[in-house]
């Protein structure tokens, strides 16, 4: 079987949470020159999935990213969230929908003189409608969520790279988004925390049902937390595929990497699954002999 895989996946029954319709931008560089930083783009994501956005440095993933919250505004193309084109709202009408996506980042971007609460507490804050209570509440909600109720009233400062960044999330979630949007979020953690985070961030999916979307070049990233993975070069979605998917002819390195993992994978677990048969096999054969 030689089967290319089809670029876009086959229609999906519900309305997908995020859909990007031939999104297009492009930046001027000093010398006056345009560079297309993502190029005529298509993409859906549909609510309650985990996607990964991969590719080399410098692909456009951050820009894609954040062309999701209108952080960058397309030059061309929409930008629709929960049914909603972006590019035509109003400034008050955007901020109210910027409630809905939720962001992480690589460093975690906390203010570095504000307790772990306040630092949770920042996005109801700026939006007024809710009451001290109210806040104190939802903070204490959203560090349970992700283990750190405990830290309420430290600072960054003393915290580690795992639990800044757990914090981040928290803050991220306090505003009951539908969509988490992450860029390299493990990128600044050693593996140990990235297994953890990741844990954390399923635990999230599971639990809340967020939408995430995460921008990695990490490939065991990928296989480890993602259903839907899409891999851009030079601006492009070059292909689109779900990592449980059987091995497929990838159009990518990228793509036949994942599925290598995917594969390896699947093979140690097999083979972990035979050596405790065996092993069940041959306990029950000394004790059969035992009581003999
Ligand atoms: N504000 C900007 N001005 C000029 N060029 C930019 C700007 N932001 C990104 N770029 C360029 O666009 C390309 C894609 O950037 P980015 O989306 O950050 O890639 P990735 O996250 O995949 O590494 C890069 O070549 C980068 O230099
Ligand atoms: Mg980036």
């Amino acid at each position: 079987m030689t089967a290319v895989t089809p670029l876009h996946p086959p229609a999906h029954n519900a309305v997908p949470v995020i859909r990007l319709e031939s999104v297009q931008k492009s930046f001027t560089l000093p010398n006056g020159e345009r560079f297309d930083a993502v190029r005529s783009l298509s993409l859906d994501i549909h609510a309650g999935d985990i996607f990964g956005l991969i590719g080399k440095s410098g692909a456009g993933k951050s820009t894609l990213l954040r062309l999701i919250n209108l952080l960058e505004r397309p030059d061309a193309g929409r930008v629709i969230v929960g049914g909603r084109d972006l590019t035509t709202l109003s400034r008050s009408e955007l901020r109210d929908t910027r409630q809905s996506l939720g962001m992480i980042f690589q460093q975690f971007n906390l203010i570095q003189n504000a307790t772990v609460a306040d630092n949770v507490a920042f996005p109801l804050k700026i939006h007024g409608h809710h009451t001290r209570a109210e806040i104190q509440e939802r903070v204490r909600e959203c560090l349970r969520l992700v283990g750190l109720e405990a830290k309420i009233d430290t600072y960054p400062a003393q915290l580690s790279g795992g639990q800044k960044q757990r914090v981040a999330i928290a803050r991220a979630l306090a505003p009951r988004p539908k969509v988490l949007l992450c860029d390299e979020p493990t990128s600044a953690l050693d593996s140990e925390t990235t297994q953890e985070l990741l844990a954390t961030l399923r635990d999230i999916n599971q639990k809340i049902g967020v939408t995430i979307v995460i921008v990695t070049h990490e490939l065991p990233v990928v296989e480890l937390l993602c259903r839907q993975v899409a891999i851009l070069e030079q601006g492009e979605l070059i292909e689109q595929f779900a990592v449980d998917a059987p091995p497929a002819q990838r159009r990518t390195a990228l793509g036949r990497e994942i599925d290598t993992l995917v594969r390896r994978r699947e093979r140690d677990a097999r083979e972990d699954a035979a050596a405790a048969a065996g092993y069940a096999a041959r306990a029950n054969g000394t004790q059969g002999v035992a009581y003999a």
